[in-house]
């Protein structure tokens, strides 16, 4: 996939002065320098993917992390966040496919899940609004097999009425953010192929559709097609 290659004009101008001279101008250095905000849009057909490059010029970083949503605001979670994660997740459990998960999590198992990701290399965030947690994302290791250890996996879900308000995008971004300190390389979510809000929300992180494996699952009496999504981490 094209991440946000530089225009033209820009990736010529390559001598010293004209690199001083377009820092002092450049969009994505004021940008950086006055909001914090990422930088480039890109229109990709049916999804619109926020892209976030350095300046090819000046060089000057771009964040990794979207600006935070009004109110909404990532932090690792805590044991106090576990009933409220239980209560998301296990509500798909019940009503959705986002997991194929058919059977509520105990709290015990919760804990347990919870006190096992506090090791390097995986975490637990939370989408904080107010107090209220408005979602939840985890990054986990993909295998407990050696040569597996730069590849993760990610999994994100917000409360319904917190939906399409950056909370997701805010949560995988920092999820990537920490595969990226942790050495992670591979970055795979395992997605519902009919789950076209997940899809979406990766595809637009930049994620990449590296497999699918048709009738996986089963659920809701039907058999459920599995997407993995990945990103390659650089
Ligand atoms: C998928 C999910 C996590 C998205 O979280 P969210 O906070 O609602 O998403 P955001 O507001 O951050 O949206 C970020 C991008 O994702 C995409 N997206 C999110 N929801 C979408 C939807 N319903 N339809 C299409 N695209 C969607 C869009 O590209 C969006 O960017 P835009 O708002 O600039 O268009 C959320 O819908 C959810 O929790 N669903 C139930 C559980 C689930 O499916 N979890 C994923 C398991 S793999």
């Amino acid at each position: 996939m094209d991440r946000g290659r530089p225009t033209r004009g820009l990736a010529e101008a390559s001598d010293a002065g004209t690199r001083a001279a377009h820092t002092q101008g450049c969009g994505v250095a004021a940008v950086a320098r006055r909001r914090h905000l990422p930088i480039l849009l890109r229109g990709t057909g049916l999804v619109k993917t926020r892209v976030y490059v350095p300046c090819p010029l000046c060089h000057t970083p771009a964040m990794s992390s979207p600006a935070p949503p009004a109110g909404i605001a990532v932090r690792p979670a805590t044991e106090a966040d576990l009933p409220a994660i239980d209560a998301i997740f296990n509500r798909e459990i019940l009503e959705g496919v986002a997991t194929w998960d058919v059977t509520p999590w105990t709290a015990a198992q919760r804990l347990a899940w919870f006190q096992a990701h506090q090791r390097e290399g995986e975490a637990v965030f939370v989408a904080d609004a107010a107090g209220e947690v408005a979602g939840f994302a985890h990054l986990s290791f993909y295998s407990p097999r050696f040569p597996y250890r730069h590849t993760r996996s990610d999994s994100v879900y917000i409360r319904p009425d917190f939906q399409r308000r950056g909370a997701g995008r805010l949560l995988v971004a920092a999820v990537l953010d920490e595969a990226r300190r942790t050495g992670g390389h591979l970055v795979i979510a395992g997605i519902d192929s009919e789950n076209a809000a997940s899809l979406a929300l990766h595809r637009a992180l930049g994620f990449e559709v590296m497999g699918r494996l048709p009738e996986a699952g089963w659920k809701f009496e039907a058999w459920r097609t599995l997407v993995q999504m990945g990103i390659v981490l650089r």
